[in-house]
């Protein structure tokens, strides 16, 4: 078995790539919640209004505008270093066209004027749907030993309205830094249905569904933030905190002559070409990659279910037929794609690739358990290299029947 590595591992992306259509948002609606000033560029020049005096605050009364105390190193002015605070239940309401919609919001836990944002525990709904229940800022930061918090859904607006409430907690108070309204195509939706791990069951994504992002990995590649996402504004992040065991594989990115080209099956906005043109792969040595799965963890919630969505895309030039590569796809231990060979699918290298699968996670005493994402090569056809790999993961949280993605326990 030969090596199919060129072995220079690049790391700065200058992809060599099409460039792909992006998505036109209808609605695009950025609130820099509590700002004094009308109008704010962020960072990434991105332009942000006030909610002050705003025509989707339904009623101010019992809210106030604040600045934050302190700014850590990491935490960009807008749209953090202002918050709304709540201490009774109020409402923006986004006139938005029907179809669904990016849903972000922003936390910095902070001490805001007299309000300490520890002391803040609040739910959050939008429409039917129940976001956020005790959720403390505070915590949540802490849990992920981070400074800030985004929360990001993706919801079907049937209505053209699209209605979000704060909801204090007893004797508590609620707070916001940014709300941000995108709309978005149906990428996730699934007629057919994604098959659930383990079962031979689909599970419907429709209008009906709510999704909660966690993770979304641009896998053995670089952050990708949403200014170069595909117009939806998304953030793809560095794969390495995820990944368990001591073999970490090797990322490698696309040859030069293997140009990424959108199959008419999956629109060009799904993912940044940077995603399938960087990837993650086991070792150059087959017999070693017998011998480990390439494997990431992934906390989440117990109770839900959730959609899975893997990218793979072949970038190697040399690897343009079947059975060279063909690898098993496992979730949470289980077999979720016997012998998955992206060629034989996509018919030749340089062709993205997705697949969706549902992984359901019962209600269990532990409020978190570790999804367990695993690849390791099927030698049952001989291909001709055993080894395996993953350009990109996005894993989202499903709304459950009573329309809730919040966990029933507090700690969220
Ligand atoms: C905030 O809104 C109030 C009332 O709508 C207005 O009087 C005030 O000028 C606004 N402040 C800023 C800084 O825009
Ligand atoms: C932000 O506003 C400025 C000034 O109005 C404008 O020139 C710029 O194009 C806007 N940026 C975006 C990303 O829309
Ligand atoms: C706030 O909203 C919650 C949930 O809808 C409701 O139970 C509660 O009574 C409301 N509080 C007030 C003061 O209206
Ligand atoms: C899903 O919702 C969109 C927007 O409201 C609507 O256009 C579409 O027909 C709905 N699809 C189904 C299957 O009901
Ligand atoms: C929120 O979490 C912080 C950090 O864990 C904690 O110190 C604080 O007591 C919590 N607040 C409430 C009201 O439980
Ligand atoms: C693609 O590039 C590699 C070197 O990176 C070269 O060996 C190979 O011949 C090229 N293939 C084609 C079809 O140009
Ligand atoms: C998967 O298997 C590993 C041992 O190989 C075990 O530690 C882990 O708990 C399992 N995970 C699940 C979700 O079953
Ligand atoms: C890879 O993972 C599968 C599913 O958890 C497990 O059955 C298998 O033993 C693992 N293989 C290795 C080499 O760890
Ligand atoms: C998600 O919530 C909606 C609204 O409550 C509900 O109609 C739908 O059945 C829920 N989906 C699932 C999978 O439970």
């Amino acid at each position: 078995m030969g090596s199919i590595y060129p072995i220079v591992l690049y790391f700065a992306l200058l992809v060599d790539v099409i460039l792909a259509a992006d998505f036109i948002a209808k609605d695009n609606i950025l609130l820099n919640c509590g700002s004094f000033d009308a109008k704010t560029t962020d960072s990434d020049g991105r332009n942000w209004t006030s909610d002050n005096g705003s025509k989707f605050l339904q009623s101010s009364k019992g809210s106030f505008r604040a600045s934050a105390t302190t700014e850590a190193p990491d935490v960009g002015n807008i749209p953090y270093m202002s918050a709304r605070i709540f201490h009774s239940n109020a409402t923006y309401s986004f006139p938005v066209s029907p179809g669904r919609i990016f849903l972000r919001l922003y936390f910095y836990p902070n001490v805001y004027s007299r309000s300490n944002s520890a002391n803040a525990v609040f739910s959050v709904t939008a429409g039917p749907y129940t976001l956020l229940r005790n959720f403390n800022a505070s915590q949540t930061a802490k849990k992920l030993d981070a400074h800030f918090i985004i929360k990001e859904y993706s919801i079907n607006v049937d209505g053209g309205v699209l209605t979000i409430t704060f909801i204090p907690s007893p004797k508590s108070f609620a707070f916001v830094n940014g709300i941000e309204v995108v709309s978005m195509p149906s990428i996730y939706d699934n007629d057919v249905g994604a098959n659930i791990v383990g079962t031979s069951s689909p599970f419907q994504i429709d209008n009906s569904t709510a999704l909660e992002n966690l993770y979304r990995l641009n896998v053995g590649g670089n952050h990708i933030p949403p200014t170069q996402d595909t117009g939806l504004f998304r953030s793809w992040y560095d794969d390495t905190p995820y990944k368990f065991g001591t073999e970490i594989g090797f990322t490698a990115i696309a040859d030069p002559n293997v140009t990424i080209t959108f199959p008419k099956s999956i629109e060009s906005y799904t993912a940044p070409v940077d995603v399938y043109a960087t990837a993650r792969f086991m070792t150059p040595d087959s017999m070693v990659n017998l011998n480990f799965n390439l494997t990431w963890l992934f906390p989440i919630d117990t109770g839900f279910a959730y959609l899975i969505r893997m990218h793979f895309c072949q970038i190697f030039f040399n690897i343009d037929k079947i059975n060279q590569i063909v690898f098993n796809v496992y979730l949470n231990n289980q077999t979720a794609f016997p012998g998955f060979d992206v060629v034989a699918l996509t018919s030749s290298n340089g062709i993205p690739n997705i697949q969706d699968f549902v992984v359901i996670l019962p209600t269990s005493e532990d409020p978190q358990q570790d999804l367990w994402v695993g690849l390791h090569p099927d030698t049952s056809d001989k291909p001709q290299y055993y080894n395996a790999f993953l350009n990109g993961l996005e894993i989202f949280k499903i709304n459950n029947t009573d329309g809730t993605l919040a966990p029933s326990i507090v700690s969220n």
